[in-house]
């Protein structure tokens, strides 16, 4: 099973301490848990033993030092939140949509493309509290998967249902939830990443800044969702976590070339690579004109003068490669300016040029590490704006998804 990321979320029931079996568990499975409590959650297992059971520290208040928007961003680095125990308390107060602690304000940021299951636990006649069948109904009707609870001698000393789920059986819902997330299996997604590099000699060369970031988050998306990726990229691009098919290229040249036979693979491409507008047509030494020489190495102390060549657009010619008329094809446009009219204006010269499904613009004023602003374009309309580089990702497996299938049931239409 690929590694996710799981929000582990714990209110305050004496059931915690079940929490502990379950939070190692999915540690040494290799899935990463960031556990956020409570706080009457923290008057029954302490700070110390969730910190050394998931190897991240624990988060509990809206209002801590140094994390005051954690009820965003955890929100956003999840694949799948977990609260377990859930105690009445708590699930009223997110039935209601109250967001008095960190737990209730990270629901009501809640991404709901990711899976939410709650696992109760209480006295019964707490469980059967009109207040409390009402909330479940509520967050059931939502989209919350409510775990059962287990019947048999509470903690009270009394008999009923209400128990925690047995530990084995919520880490085996986990298991099925985090499996049947697997949208993407049985699909080829091509992904281009990081920049081309235009040889001058067989030492130097001329590139772009482009880190590869974007593409290899997207890349880890899809194949967290069970997709097979191949992972084009530039000889210094960032490269998925996962393992995958991962292709270097240099040049223009030999993206171009590489992409003539890939593409026919894929069912979904990404071409987020920064490919070179230019290649070096010419030097010129000391007045002497030669071509690039891939081998050797220019003495330095002459004069030298690059002249370039235009590149064509490899973006128009995808569909021609891939002779795929169902391939859902992604495009990416970054500018770098603050003007609305001139970034519109750039959008809608790649679109009228390009037969592209979906367009990702991004300007260079608006990203910052994974804080990454981008707003996705269909054929129609503005479809999205994503926030991070996580949420562009999981906004563009979800999506393409969807085209992909789209255009296999007009296929069969036809
Ligand atoms: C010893 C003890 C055990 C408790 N066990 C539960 C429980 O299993 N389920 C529950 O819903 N509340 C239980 N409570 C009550 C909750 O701790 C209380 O409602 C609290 O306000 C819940 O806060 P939280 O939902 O923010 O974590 C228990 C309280 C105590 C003192």
């Amino acid at each position: 099973m690929l590694p996710v990321n799981i929000l582990f979320k714990v209110s305050g029931s004496i059931a915690a301490y079940k929490a502990c079996h379950v939070i190692s568990r999915l540690v040494q499975e290799g899935h990463q848990v960031q556990v956020v409590c409570s706080e009457s959650a923290l008057r029954f297992v302490g700070k110390a033993t969730f910190e050394g059971l998931s190897g991240r520290p624990v988060y509990s208040g809206v209002f801590e030092e140094g994390n005051m928007m954690s009820h965003i961003h955890l929100a956003r680095w999840a694949d799948l939140v977990l609260l377990c125990p859930a105690t009445a308390n708590t699930i009223n107060q997110m039935a209601s949509g109250f967001g008095t602690d960190l737990l209730s304000t990270l629901f009501l940021a809640h991404d709901w493309t990711i899976p939410y299951m709650i696992a109760p636990a209480m006295n019964h006649a707490m469980l059967q509290h009109p207040a409390t069948q009402a909330s479940m109904a509520k967050l059931q009707s939502w989209g919350v998967k409510i775990l059962d609870c287990d019947q048999g001698t509470l903690a009270c000393g009394e008999q009923g249902e209400g128990k925690l789920l047995d530990p084995d059986l919520i880490l085996k819902e986990v298991y099925a939830s985090i499996q049947s997330k697997q949208v993407a299996q049985g699909k080829v997604v091509l992904i281009t990443a990081g920049g081309c590099t235009e040889p001058i000699d067989g030492v130097r060369c001329i590139s772009n800044f482009s880190s590869g970031a974007t593409g290899a988050k997207i890349a880890d998306e899809f194949l967290l969702q069970g997709a097979e990726v191949i992972f084009l990229h530039g000889q210094k691009s960032i490269v998925p976590k996962q393992a995958c098919r991962k292709i270097p290229f240099g040049s223009f040249q030999d993206l171009d070339t590489q992409l003539q036979t890939l593409s026919k693979e894929a069912d979904i491409m990404i071409h987020a690579a920064a490919v070179s507008d230019y290649s070096v047509a010419a030097l010129e030494l000391d007045g002497l004109t030669q071509g690039v020489c891939d081998e050797g190495k220019i003495s330095s102390g002459s004069e030298l003068t690059v002249r370039f060549r235009p590149n064509h657009k490899i973006i128009q010619r995808i569909r021609d490669y891939a002779q795929n008329p169902d391939l859902c094809l992604v495009g990416f446009k970054l500018t770098r300016t603050i003007s609305k009219e001139e970034r519109s204006q750039a959008v809608k010269r790649l679109q009228d040029s390009c037969n592209l499904d979906l367009l990702v613009h991004n300007d260079l004023h608006e990203i910052n590490g994974e804080e990454h602003q981008s707003t996705v374009y269909s054929k129609e309309d503005i479809e999205k704006l994503c926030l991070t580089k996580s949420q562009l990702a999981r906004y563009l497996v979800s999506k393409t998804l969807t085209i992909v299938k789209a255009k296999k049931s007009i296929a069969l239409v036809r």
